[in-house]
């Protein structure tokens, strides 16, 4: 079956075309950075002229490259929430006609089922049930997932999201926004041991986070330390990583072994971190626990891991109605 993806619910524009749930055949994301990047974070009406423009080139840019024509679309799968309701309503109202025009069935997918779906675009993927760390700029959550759709939350933050620390000390470093890359690739360069941060809730709260109390101790340290030079700032950034890569790597392996997972996932925009990366992986493996993590472009926000979820989903029958509407907030799952 060949569906084809459309996601819009931040500030990137994006479309793919995946067959059978898992074979990505193109997927194309325009990325709206240079637009907000002098604001310091996305600026929800600027973001949803530019997908009214972007729209259009990059359904027909994803279609194109995937060598195939409109016509041969079986299913279309669109994100319907969570995320900024101008964004969305531009993606899922595309998709609605695009269906209707084409005579197909179309599907609304939730934002945060795509990203757990996003490891079985990769060759490899993990058996249910496995445990799944969601990390981007809105969420930090574990969750047992069991199917598909099915995930079970078993922590989440109290506060920030990670991304969201992660582009508020870029921020106040003067990195610009997005930071997370930035920090990633100043930390490679810096010692984690010169700037040491309070691991937050490292011990406690089962698999809860917390990241507003790092945030505030980066920002008191650069208060107190006014004259730091880049060489500093490599370090900061370097003890700002290693606090948040611990904590993260910790608890979702300790969440695996207490569920008797042999397989985790970490998904989301923050999974692109090279630090992340690594440690999970050196850890888990020390734990006799195979690691999933889709490859950076993966990570991010994209079309293909929205077209794996409505893949399922148009298979078993499902189909979106007229009617159907975005939502802008986390979805209340009486089932989770
Ligand atoms: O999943 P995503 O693209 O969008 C949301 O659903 O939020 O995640 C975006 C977040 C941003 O906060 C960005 O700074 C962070 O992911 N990010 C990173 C890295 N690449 C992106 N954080 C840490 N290290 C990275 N390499
Ligand atoms: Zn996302």
């Amino acid at each position: 079956m060949i569906v084809l993806g459309i996601e819009s619910s931040c500030d990137e524009t994006a479309a793919a075309v995946v067959i059978d749930g898992h074979d990505v055949r193109s997927s194309v994301v325009a990325s709206q950075v240079a637009v907000h990047h002098p604001y310091g974070g996305v600026v929800p009406e600027l973001a949803s002229r530019k997908h009214i423009e972007a729209i259009v080139p990059v359904v027909e840019g994803a279609i194109a490259r995937a060598g195939i024509t409109a016509d041969q679309i079986d299913g279309v799968a669109v994100t319907q929430g969570p995320g900024l309701i101008g964004s969305l309503l531009v993606g899922f109202s595309f998709a609605k006609g695009f269906a209707y025009g084409h005579k197909i069935p179309w599907i609304g997918v939730d934002h945060l089922d795509g990203h757990i779906n996003s490891v079985f675009l990769e060759p490899d993927p993990p058996p249910f049930p496995f445990v799944a760390l969601l990390v981007s700029g809105g969420h930090t959550s574990i969750y047992h997932v069991t199917s598909h759709r099915e995930f079970h939350i078993l922590g989440q933050t109290r506060d920030d999201a990670a991304g969201e620390a992660y582009d508020k000390v870029a921020k106040m470093l003067g990195l610009g926004y997005p930071g997370g890359m930035v920090i990633d690739r100043l930390a490679a360069q810096g010692d984690p041991e010169k700037v040491v941060f309070t691991r937050p809730f490292l011990d406690k709260d089962q698999f809860d986070f917390s990241f507003s109390g790092i945030k505030s101790a980066v920002s008191r340290y650069i208060q107190t330390h006014p004259d730091t030079c880049q060489e500093d700032q490599a370090h900061i950034a370097a003890g700002f990583q290693a606090a948040v890569v611990e904590v993260l790597a910790y608890k979702v392996i300790h969440a695996a072994r207490e569920k008797g997972c042999r397989h985790l996932a970490v998904v989301g925009g923050v999974a692109a971190n090279r630090g992340l990366r690594t440690v999970v992986t050196r850890d888990a493996a020390e734990a006799g626990i195979a690691v999933h993590i889709p490859s950076p472009d993966l990570c991010g926000d994209n079309a293909a891991m929205v077209a794996a979820v409505g893949y399922h989903r148009l298979k078993a029958g499902e189909c979106a109605g007229m009617d159907d509407d975005v939502y802008s907030r986390v979805k209340f799952r009486p089932d989770c």
